[in-house]
């Protein structure tokens, strides 16, 4: 028998990027001299908006992983591209382009309005099943496909971002450049 609960325990929370701090509690103080960790903190303006930057990957105030969207809404963080990009390959059958939802699955974008990531990671991770419906609808469990698992913080994000109306439909035109953090989280990951 093959066991989900290995990758599912290890890539629940993410990995990627600032992913270990999701899991530690995200308040954990980031040495404000080190360069190499390169975290800064910012000022939080709302629930989904970013209180916290490290490598490249943005946090809200409870630490939950985040979009940042500038230049009036055409620059996006890599997060967001990629969680784009991923939604692409691994959701988009169902959920239909933008998150928009299908006859099949529904909206992400109104799905995701007040989801925390945890909510949002155990559905992925563990799929869903709605017993009560006259058509049976299943949503995959995931828990063993790296190539969501690998990415969940990603594609939380960019869901995130289409959800609170900060990006709209189609590719986002720019983004912010590949944070070498993610490229070494995404190896190690990925083997
Ligand atoms: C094979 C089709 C299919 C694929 C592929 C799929 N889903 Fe789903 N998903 C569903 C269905 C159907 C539901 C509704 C299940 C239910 O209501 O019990 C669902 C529900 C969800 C929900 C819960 C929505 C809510 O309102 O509670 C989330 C979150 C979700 N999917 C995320 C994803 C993500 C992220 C991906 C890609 C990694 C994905 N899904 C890929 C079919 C799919």
């Amino acid at each position: 028998m093959r066991s989900a609960i290995g990758v599912a325990a290890l890539f629940a929370v993410g990995l990627l990027g600032g992913g270990a701090a999701w899991a530690a509690g995200a308040d954990a103080p980031a040495p404000a001299s080190s360069q190499a960790s390169a975290s800064t903190d910012l000022k939080s303006e709302g629930p989904t908006q970013p209180a916290k930057v490290q490598d490249g990957q943005y946090s809200d105030k409870n630490g939950d992983p985040t979009y940042h969207i500038a230049d009036g809404g055409k620059k996006v963080d890599w997060y967001t591209m990629s969680g784009y990009l991923r939604y692409n390959a691994n959701c988009i059958v169902c959920h239909g382009p933008d998150g928009m939802g299908s006859t099949y699955a529904p909206s992400l974008v109104d799905a995701l309005k007040g989801m925390d990531y945890a909510h949002f990671a155990g559905i992925v991770v563990g799929g869903k099943k709605d017993v009560n419906a006259s058509q049976e609808l299943v949503m995959p469990a995931f828990g063993e496909n790296r190539n969501v698992m690998c990415y969940m913080p990603d594609i939380y994000t960019y869901l995130r971002a289409r959800s609170d109306g900060a990006l709209g439909r189609n590719r986002p035109p720019e983004h912010e450049p590949k944070p070498a953090a993610f490229e070494k989280a995404e190896d190690a990951c990925m083997k």
